[in-house]
């Protein structure tokens, strides 16, 4: 986690920082800082907790230095205070470096230092690695870059890194190892360093995602250079961003989330684009093209994923073994890496990631890939390490998302899912054809119904503000409708800070039918499909034992009208394609909840959008 940002050009570097790291705040809101290279000093501000607080301590118009770098930081060694801020300086003062990862080898690096005289103020492993680089220019008499360099030899972990000198202000450097970093190359050799495109795509759309081991020098004369770790030269591949500045900004609406949420019909539009034909009866995914055999006669496929990803992943398996009929296993990511899995040559591993950066879900990755595994990447962030490190894959096209909680990129991910079972049932001849017919045209009708559920939000409101202040909430569905049950209660936690559980609604009587009372408020998801009268009967188990219950029923539903306290209608579908509705009142009720209890919707306490830490 934590987002950098660098600078080096012509106009003032601070704003062009804070605004980046306004941008890269959903990486983490523990502290931010900068270091600006002002009428000759190396001018460090930084401080505790959000963007805002840096505001209050820099004064602008005196910030007039045209390079610098920022950080807003995700705590990992070190607890969330001023000092442990970024940046840290050299004991000389005259570097400073920012640093998104882990430096694993800290403590015997930190202890030799202490040996040789360094002091320490702050508890980081960043800290450590600039004193590194410090004592290796000092007893090598090497410059920055060599100095760098040689302490990355030193190094075990991952970085992205940016580095400015005093004695240099026409200079800075940055490196790369498991964790992203994008430059940007603006006109005159201006340049921006930054975690991810968006503080850049406003003033330039050339960008050069650095592979591992790279080291970027940016140079006021010589402009940018590549060189590894190993002092190869590299040739710089200079990509052009698709991407919009509209949709890094808020747009009219309250927070990030809320719009993300109303998106819906777009994005999940958009990542159909281009794939599916209804008139024709077509379905492609431009990634599966040249694997296509490989995939229809995969013994068995993986699907790794994380948090919200990892429960379009469960999805995913249900859709894939429905129509494709081919055997799905899911896993956390974290856990399959850690558990010796049998990957046999030739099994395909489908990796879901919103970001694309989740470092569990990339070591899955590399791990099934060292095995002989195809890799088959679903990511939303255009040119991220998950996408690049896959052999093939899908972009799901929602669009950045920028509130900590998953939204749109769930959708989109189920999209692209969808499309990937509809297209190797075809192949297969497992799906017949007015089946297959039937569900192109009701993916082409989803965008519609999903603006027709975004219309209960009067009705989620109101149930909002019954059950705003309760403690405890239990999600339960059945088929499709469990995985959504889980994402339920996973976006009801993570930003109201309610404790919520997901179950298969039939599980509930194995146990969770004991926390059952008149405060335990339970919502079942009951559309109509085949296990219907078995979730009704579960709700009747509910009501006998005085729960409260708020249904998500299909339009028209009277029967579960009849028991639910609670009811929010969403239109009819195919019963596969239900969870793209069936979430939408979940997503909002969560919303809705934690605006009403004053939590910080976009950036819930602990999180960050992207968990770049193992
Ligand atoms: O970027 P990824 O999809 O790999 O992220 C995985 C999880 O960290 C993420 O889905 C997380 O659970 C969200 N906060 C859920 O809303």
């Amino acid at each position: 986690m934590c987002g950098i940002v660098g600078y080096l050009g012509t106009k003032p570097a601070y704003p062009i920082l804070l605004k980046g790291l306004k941008r890269l705040e959903y990486r983490g809101y523990d502290s931010s800082g900068v270091a600006i290279i002002n009428n000759d000093e190396l001018e460090m501000f930084k401080c505790k907790g959000k963007v805002v607080n840096l505001e209050g301590i820099v004064d602008e118009k005196a910030m007039t230095g045209t390079i610098g770098i920022g950080h807003t930081r995700w705590a990992t060694h070190g607890v969330p205070n001023d000092v442990n801020a970024h940046p840290h300086m050299s004991e000389n003062s005259e570097l400073a470096i920012i640093h998104n990862g882990i430096i694993e080898n800290y403590g015997p690096l930190k202890t030799e230092l202490i040996k040789r005289g360094y002091t320490f103020q702050s508890d980081t492993d960043t800290e450590v690695l600039i004193k590194l680089i410090e004592e290796i220019q000092k007893k090598g008499k090497f410059d920055l870059f060599e100095a760098i360099r040689f302490a990355l030899k030193e190094v075990v972990g991952a970085y992205a890194m940016v580095v400015i000198n005093k004695k240099n202000p026409d200079q800075l450097i940055a490196a790369k190892m498991g964790s992203p970093l994008v430059v940007g190359i603006g006109k005159d050799n201006e340049f921006f360093f930054a975690s991810d495109a968006t503080p850049i795509i406003e003033y330039t759309k050339n960008v050069v995602y650095l592979e591992d081991g790279e080291i970027a020098i940016v140079d006021r004369q010589n402009g940018l250079k590549i060189r590894t770790i190993h002092n190869k030269t590299v040739k710089p591949f200079i990509q052009e961003l698709e991407m919009n500045l509209e949709t890094l900004e808020l747009g009219g609406y309250p927070h990030f989330m809320l719009k993300e949420i109303y998106e819906q019909p777009r994005s999940v539009k958009d990542s159909m684009r281009g794939r599916i034909q209804v008139n024709t009866g077509t379905v492609s995914l431009g990634g599966m093209r040249d694997y296509l055999d490989q995939m229809v006669n995969a013994k068995r496929i993986i699907i790794v994923a994380c948090g919200t990803s990892w429960h379009s992943a469960l999805l995913g398996e249900y859709l894939i073994e429905d129509l494709a009929r081919i055997p799905v296993e899911v896993e956390y990511a974290s856990e399959f890496r850690y558990r010796n899995p049998v990957i046999n040559e030739g099994d395909v591993v489908i990796a879901i990631s919103q970001s694309g950066e989740t470092a569990d879900t990339l070591a899955a990755i590399k791990l099934a890939k060292s095995k002989g595994a195809l890799i088959y990447g679903i990511c939303n962030v255009i040119g991220s390490t998950i996408a690049r490190e896959s052999h093939t894959g899908s972009y799901t096209h929602a669009g950045p998302e920028i509130g900590v909680a998953s939204t749109k990129a769930f959708t989109a991910q189920l999209t692209a899912l969808m499309l990937m079972a509809l297209v190797l049932g075809k192949e297969k001849g497992t799906i017949e054809a007015p089946t297959f017919q039937r569900l192109l045209v009701g993916m082409d009708a989803l965008p519609d119904k999903i603006e027709k559920v975004l219309k209960t939000n009067d009705v989620v409101y109101s149930i909002a503000e019954k059950f705003k202040d309760v403690n405890n909430m239990l999600y339960l569905g059945r088929g499709v409708n469990f995985p959504v049950a889980l994402e339920g209660a996973l976006k009801l936690k993570e930003i109201s800070y309610i404790h919520a559980e997901g179950y298969p609604a039939a599980e509930m009587k194995h146990g969770p039918i004991a926390l059952i009372d008149e405060n335990m408020p339970v919502i079942i998801i009951a559309t109509k499909d085949a296990s219907y009268e078995k979730v009704v009967s579960n709700m009747q188990e509910v009501k006998a034992r005085g729960g409260v219950i708020i249904a998500i029923v299909t339009e028209g539903d009277t029967q579960v009208k009849s028991i639910a306290d609670h009811v929010i209608e969403i239109p009819i579908t195919e019963s596969i394609l239900v969870p793209f509705l069936s979430v939408i009142p979940l997503q909002l009720l969560s919303y809705h909840i934690a605006v009403m209890r004053d939590c910080n919707v976009d950036q819930p306490r602990n999180l960050a959008k992207s968990v770049t830490v193992e």
